[in-house]
């Protein structure tokens, strides 16, 4: 979602939460026996719930269906995943840049740490596909920084591009790619 989108998304939400208030005080003018002002007040009320749901989808969640059968590796993953979520919110409730920028800064740092030592223990393992893998991490790191990089300088990139991302791209690798070295690394490093 670009920062345009998001603006008019949050305008369109603003003018129907405006539009609803004046409703119900022109509805309660009708008495307060008529069911139009205080139906307009359920939707009022429920608004916050809706949103919060539609927001919940955003957001991604460790299963145990994602695990690779390493701690070490699992426990890198469960905290990348944080990760995203903490961008997310930052990004959603438009929290300050710099408060952006150490959450980007400490999830690269935290990738970059994570490739590292799988590609060790993969090699320490004799795991055949190594090199392939390793490419996927690079190409990663080169499509997120050049996502950080539009953020930070022409704004073609919002932190909510960077985080959702950083959540497909990190799904689908723990379930297509880093799964496959489980029989090779499983019960072999800690
Ligand atoms: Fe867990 Fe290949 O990254």
């Amino acid at each position: 979602m670009t920062i345009v989108t998001k603006g008019i998304s949050m305008l369109i939400l603003s003018v129907l939460i405006l539009g609803l208030l004046i409703m119900i005080v022109l509805g309660f003018m009708l008495g307060f026996s008529h069911p139009l002002p205080w139906v307009l007040v359920a939707v009022l009320v429920a608004i916050p719930f809706v949103h919060d749901k539609i927001i919940s989808n955003r957001f991604v969640k460790w299963s145990d269906s994602l695990s690779v059968g390493i701690d070490s590796i699992d426990n890198d993953h469960k905290k990348l995943l944080g990760m995203i979520n903490q961008l997310q919110t930052a990004a959603h409730y438009h929290t300050d840049d710099d408060m952006i920028e150490n959450i980007l800064n400490e999830l690269i740092d935290y990738t970059k740490y994570h490739f590292t030592r799988e590609e060790g223990l993969m090699q320490e393992c004799g795991y055949p596909d190594l090199e392939e893998h390793k490419k996927q991490h690079t190409s990663m790191i080169a499509q997120v920084t050049d996502f950080i990089d539009k953020y930070r300088t022409d704004g073609t990139r919002t932190a909510d591009d960077v985080a959702q991302y950083l959540k497909a791209w990190l799904i689908n690798h723990i379930d297509g790619t880093d799964q496959k070295y489980t029989p090779y690394l499983k019960g072999k490093v800690e």
